[in-house]
């Protein structure tokens, strides 16, 4: 198995994470239809985003968490659409890759999912 150390590397997973995701039953139809996402805009945002987490290049400029909540406003992200992405997520690095910074990428996603998912509870709570 591969160690997860690169630009490219970060790149595969990424790609391979949002096949997943675009095909799956519970969370795919937030960013197909919720959402409409620009593949060709966001994957290369998930790049920059996951080489400044793991590589500490400062490429990724923007509000990971502000993104999120006009989606929740239109259907709720609830705890568990967050647990399956988070699955999916570990599925597809520890399917791809090993070592430190594959074990990084999955201990900070799931903080961030976490903090994300209490996050928009707040906001619906709120509203
Ligand atoms: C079920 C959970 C999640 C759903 C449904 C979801 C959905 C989305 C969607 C639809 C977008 C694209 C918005 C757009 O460009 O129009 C997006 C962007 C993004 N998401 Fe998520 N997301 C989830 C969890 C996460 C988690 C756990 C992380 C971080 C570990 C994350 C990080 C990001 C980032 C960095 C962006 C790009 C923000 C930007 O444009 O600067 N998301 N998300």
């Amino acid at each position: 198995m591969k160690n997860l150390e690169s630009r490219n590397d970060i790149e595969f997973l990424v790609n391979a994470f949002y096949d997943k995701v675009s095909k799956d039953e519970k969370i795919g139809f937030f960013f197909n239809d919720v959402a409409k996402v620009n593949w060709n805009h966001h994957l290369p945002k998930m790049y920059s985003f996951w080489e400044s987490l793991l590589l500490g290049e400062a490429s990724y400029k923007g509000n990971p968490m502000a993104m999120h909540f006009p989606i929740n406003e239109k259907v709720a992200i609830e705890k568990d659409h967050f647990a399956h992405w988070i699955r999916l997520w570990t599925e597809t690095v520890e399917e791809n890759f090993t070592g430190e910074l594959a074990e990084a990428a999955i201990y900070k996603a799931s903080n961030i999912a976490n903090l994300m998912a209490h996050k928009m509870e707040v906001a619906r709570r709120l509203r």
